[in-house]
């Protein structure tokens, strides 16, 4: 394919280094489908006669068919996914296939594929957040006032609701989605009739291209167009704070499943047991997300390391770029259906969690607020007051709420018996009922408007 000018071919090791074939062949679909909108473009503008495109358009649509059957033979020296299928084209219709290439570069060709196989990728990634955003809001209602601790540096803080918790999550994985749609439509542009880099002579029409291929327009820059590796990494790098923030929900489970904590039981369907502890029902699939997380982030780094000194236009180092994507992609898909479904059918226990949230003295703050607010006392001097009754209920081994009054009172005169009706984990939650709190009525108010948000997705 470009063997004209040179005497000898190239060494085994080069055929190997240079082969992106083992990898690229994901490429297929889009490559045909660019390769049948780019025959159809030249066909209309008369640069390759009706009957030769017809040809060309009918050997690819056979091609199409193979690849979704068996497959087609890989061989390295034919380097990539677009020399295989324009070999395999040629076997098929003759040396008419030579056409397919007027006008057109693999440099054009591979940014155009990419970026369609990058777009799925990105479609994907929102349907995959959907499903979970679904299953948050869902167990939010359900739990809109099932109490549990909430925690600050894992030790218990103040009372939660489970369901305020879980559109904490909602919130993030919004704000994911919203990074991935923003990647789609900067990505939706088409590279090709760039050609190599400098745009070509013969007169294409771009805006029949860009529009076969569902482009919303042709890219404007044609160095830039062959060069631009940033929709991929758009991609990752929204992938990259996406899984971030399913591996945080993901050690959430792990941390509730176990022993101690015992707030959930994650469903069978996603956890294994031990061959030799019987008793063993691991979280493993809550792990293998936290860990994917890793991976992902990996893989962003590794496509910017790649691209940060790189010139314009096309260098080979690009071809590097997939591997990465590809692997993020898989591990992406595969993280976001097992997090959907872990928080669509895991197990709460609500008698564990609100004992757990009664432990701790989770409610100090009410009782230093309340004596704020019915003694006027400043908030400095209230916390210093709470803190010698913490310190007390600690020495009897009682909660706030298991003090005596008198004992209460031999702290500061100033408390009376209206206290307790502050210093429960349930008036605790419904006192904060701030805009955006925990407050089970605020709650349900978060999931009716999550609900609306979804809708309009
Ligand atoms: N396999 C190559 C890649 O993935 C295709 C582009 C090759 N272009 C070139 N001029 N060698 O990047």
């Amino acid at each position: 394919m470009w063997g004209g000018r040179f005497a000898e071919g190239p060494s085994a090791i080069m055929r190997e280094i240079n082969a992106s074939i083992p990898f690229d062949k994901a490429l297929w679909r889009e490559d045909i489908a660019g390769s049948r909108a780019h025959v159809a473009m030249l066909a209309r503008q008369g640069i390759v006669s009706e009957a030769d495109a017809a040809a060309i358009d009918k050997g690819l649509a056979q091609i199409a068919e193979e690849y979704e059957a068996d497959g087609v033979a890989e061989d390295w020296d034919l380097e990539d996914i677009h020399m295989t299928v324009e070999a395999r084209l040629t076997e098929i219709v003759g040396p008419v296939a030579g056409r397919l290439h007027t006008a057109r570069s693999r440099n054009d060709q591979v940014a155009t594929d990419f970026r369609m196989w990058v777009r799925s990728a990105n479609r994907r990634a929102i349907a995959g957040i959907d499903a979970v955003l679904h299953a948050l809001v869902a167990r939010a209602d359900e739990h809109a006032d099932t109490i549990m601790p909430g925690f600050t540096h894992l030790q218990t803080a103040q009372p939660v609701t489970l369901g305020h918790h879980l559109l904490a999550y909602f919130e993030m994985l919004a704000r994911d989605r919203s990074r991935f749609a923003d990647a789609l439509e900067r990505m939706d542009e088409c590279p090709l009739g760039s050609a190599a880099l400098a745009g070509t002579g013969f007169d294409l029409d771009r805006e029949m291209i860009a529009q076969a291929l569902d482009f919303a327009r042709p890219t404007c820059n044609s160095l830039d167009a062959v060069s631009d590796r940033d929709f991929a990494l758009d991609y990752l790098m929204a992938a990259s704070q996406c899984a971030l923030h399913l591996s945080r929900l993901a050690e959430e489970f792990i941390i509730w499943a176990s022993q101690p904590f015992g707030f959930v039981k994650l469903p069978d369907t996603l956890s294994t047991g031990s061959s030799i502890m019987p008793q063993k029902r691991n979280p493993d699939a809550a792990e293998l997300v936290r860990g994917h997380a890793g991976r992902v982030i990996g893989c962003t780094t590794a496509l910017m390391v790649t691209m940060k000194g790189l010139p314009l236009a096309y260098s080979k180092d690009m071809q590097d770029d997939k591997p990465p994507v590809f692997e993020a992609a898989g591990l992406m898909d595969l993280s976001l259906a097992a997090m959907a479904g872990m928080v669509a059918d895991s197990g709460f226990d609500k008698a564990r969690m609100r004992k757990a949230a009664e432990a701790g003295h989770a409610t100090a703050t009410d009782l230093a607020d309340w004596l704020v607010r019915q003694a006027d006392i400043p908030f400095r001097e209230a916390h210093h007051i709470t803190g010698a009754a913490v310190k007390l209920a600690d020495e009897k081994g009682v909660a706030l709420d298991g003090l005596a009054i008198e004992d209460l009172k031999a702290i500061d005169s100033r408390i009376d018996e209206r206290v307790f009706d502050a210093l429960s984990i349930d008036a605790s939650v419904a006192a904060r009922a701030s805009y955006g709190g925990t407050a089970p009525e605020r709650v349900r108010e978060q999931v009716e408007d999550a609900r609306k948000r979804l809708e309009k997705f």
